[in-house]
């Protein structure tokens, strides 16, 4: 459930009227509900509030302070990738030994950045990545807390893009190898072995993935407590699903039923690193109509809005829902079916691609020059996606918290084009 709905024709974030938005910061705007943001915090807090996870909101997803500082402010951690990340979540107030920082190519600046601020664990993707925290903990005078990060094998069917958790990709370390990973850590003083991570991929329609992996995870933890290692967590990622197309994702508590029984028999604690599941239904970006035209027997809608700021739709055919801000009629339940007053349409951006595009062949309602139209489940891996090509100023962000809102990052400006640039 979200707080983006339809009243008297007009599209509402929480009480604000979107139109209202727009015609005070500009377009392309991108428009969150921090309402629908702690909505979906809050569903992961009680569903797995049994075995008192750390729920790390993952970073990447969307990483505006403001966003940050809502998440913070709420008893969310956090799961960085990146030395920038972790500045960021420093700069939202977080408390950095709750952070878990992951990735497969951490640099040895980064390694110390983060072991300086006392994050709470590394998720450790490589036995050469090992040996480096180890050094740099070294040179500091500290022991590097690391949780190894296993690649199940599990094929989660996702886009082939973002499946992380199958034999084959870049990440993580084959579980056959888990027990001798751990016999390194163990050997090493230099390192403590906090426990174990796996990340399957994003989204996830089904709880069945998950089932399988902490399943497997709990092996791993028991083989390692057989052999007198004290491995407490269990570190599970995130790619929980949401609904892009109508109500096709799960609640947190079915997710949790499969989780936390084996997490309690296990007597581990768990980490959750949920992104998407967040923020994707918390943002929707809005876009003006530019022209319309029909060529070559298509009707085209050419709207403000382009791959420089929604990459998802030319790079994994993601769909978006996309609706009129003003609409006669509501949105469909169910864009597959006929709509009535409706023309197949394809939305589309002014960037210099046939790859830019928001949909192709979508029913939508006649739209006219002018007209607003609402790109929606958009919060998650938009803005963070976002950038300048065909040199275009990266959009504004507004956070709405029910009649107020604020900006959380203004537009940028031609001047901001060209601000690190040196003639
Ligand atoms: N943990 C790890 C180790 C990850 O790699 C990811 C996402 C997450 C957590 C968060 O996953 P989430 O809960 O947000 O599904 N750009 C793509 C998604 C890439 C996901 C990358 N890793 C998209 O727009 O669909």
């Amino acid at each position: 459930m979200d707080y983006f709905h339809y009243k008297n024709n007009e599209l509402y974030c929480e009480e604000t009227r979107v139109a209202d938005l727009a015609a005070q910061y500009g377009t392309p705007l991108w428009i969150y509900s921090k309402r629908t943001l702690l909505h979906h915090l809050n569903q992961i807090q009680q569903a797995f509030a049994a075995v008192e996870p750390v729920i790390c909101y993952s970073v990447k997803a969307n990483s505006n302070l403001g966003i940050l500082k809502v998440m913070n402010d709420a008893g969310s951690s956090f799961d960085v990738v990146s030395g920038g990340e972790l500045y960021r979540v420093k700069q939202a107030g977080a408390d950095t030994s709750k952070v878990v920082f992951a990735g497969v190519g951490k640099t040895d600046e980064e390694i110390r950045f983060a072991l300086e601020n006392n994050v709470l664990m590394f998720n450790v993707e490589s036995e050469a990545e090992l040996d480096a925290i180890a050094n740099v903990a070294q040179s500091l005078g500290k022991v590097g807390p690391v949780a190894l990060r296993l690649n199940p094998d599990i094929d989660a069917k996702t886009h082939a893009k973002t499946t992380t958790g199958k034999k084959g990709n870049k990440f993580g370390m084959d579980i056959e190898r888990a027990e001798q990973l751990a016999e390194k850590v163990l050997a090493d003083k230099r390192l403590s072995l906090r426990g174990i991570h796996m990340h399957l991929g994003s989204p996830i329609l089904t709880t069945e993935p998950y089932a399988q992996a902490v399943v497997k995870a709990a092996e791993v933890v028991a083989k390692f407590r057989a052999r007198g290692h004290d491995t407490r967590w269990i570190n599970l990622g995130g790619g929980f699903g949401i609904n892009y197309r109508k109500q096709e994702a799960l609640p947190a508590s079915a997710y949790a039923s499969v989780i936390v029984p084996t997490v309690q028999k296990a007597e581990c604690r768990l980490a959750l690193e949920p992104g998407r599941f967040i923020v994707g239904n918390s943002g929707i970006l809005v876009s003006q109509v530019i022209f319309t035209k029909r060529e070559g027997g298509k009707l085209f809608v050419i709207q403000d809005a382009a791959m420089n700021d929604l990459v998802r739709p030319a790079m994994y055919d993601a769909f978006h829902r996309i609706w009129p801000v003003n609409a006669t009629v509501p949105p469909p339940e169910d864009y597959e079916v006929e709509i009535a007053g409706c023309e197949p349409t394809d939305v589309v951006g002014p960037i210099c691609e046939s790859g830019d595009y928001l949909a192709k062949g979508r029913s939508l309602p006649p739209m006219q020059r002018g007209d607003l139209m609402c790109t929606f489940s958009a919060g998650a891996y938009g803005m963070a996606m976002s950038s300048n090509y065909n040199s275009r100023p990266k959009a504004c962000e507004v956070l709405v918290d029910g009649t107020s809102h604020r900006l959380v990052r203004r537009r940028e400006t031609y001047e901001d084009l060209v601000a690190h640039e040196v003639l």
